[in-house]
């Protein structure tokens, strides 16, 4: 007989920091999703429930989600905002570019980016931060911002800490 399923009552309430102060509130959306991902090794749900914690919490953004590196290419994996391209090939857009260099790329106006993949005509800035486990490239964490100029260096430090987050929390073996 299958073993009963497990389900975890939980109750969440998605909070919209101000960011005036970024690097404090990066560190509460930490600490919420460490509580969305206590218990937790799958990397599909996990990714899921981050995203729609940072769509949710993040002002000024209009879309949030992963791609997971899949052969030489991303794959669009769970995500909130409008639906968006499927496949990117390492070093193609801003996602495949920050894949390829395996670092955090801002991009301040998309417009001006060479290669730039559109997927919603609104987005002006991005952020793509490479998801890495001990080095090995597991795909992107990737938000899009109708504000040019919405990201810098402290939204940089503070997804890659989402980031390391999700990555610890989600065992390789359980993602696929
Ligand atoms: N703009 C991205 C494509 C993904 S969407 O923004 C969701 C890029 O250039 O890689």
């Amino acid at each position: 007989m299958a073993p009963p399923l497990r389900t975890h009552p939980m109750s969440y309430t998605a909070q919209r920091y101000d960011f005036h102060d970024k690097p404090g509130d990066y560190a509460r959306l930490a600490q919420d999703l460490s509580g969305l991902l206590a218990g937790e090794s799958d990397r599909i749900a996990n990714a899921a429930n981050a995203a729609a914690l940072i769509f949710a919490a993040l002002p000024g953004i209009n879309w949030a989600g992963f791609y997971f590196l899949r052969g030489t290419e991303l794959v669009l994996g769970p995500f909130q905002g409008k639906p968006a391209c499927v496949r990117i090939g390492l070093g193609q857009g801003v996602c495949g570019a920050a894949a390829a260099q395996r670092r955090t790329l801002v991009v301040p106006d998309v417009q001006k980016f060479p290669g730039h993949i559109t997927c919603d005509v609104a987005s002006r800035a991005e952020i793509v931060v490479p998801l890495l486990e001990g080095g090995t490239l597991i795909g992107v964490l990737d938000v899009d911002s109708p504000v040019a100029g919405r990201f810098d260096e402290a939204d940089a430090r503070g997804l890659e800490a989402l980031a390391a987050l999700l990555m610890t929390a989600s065992a390789v073996r359980t993602a696929r």
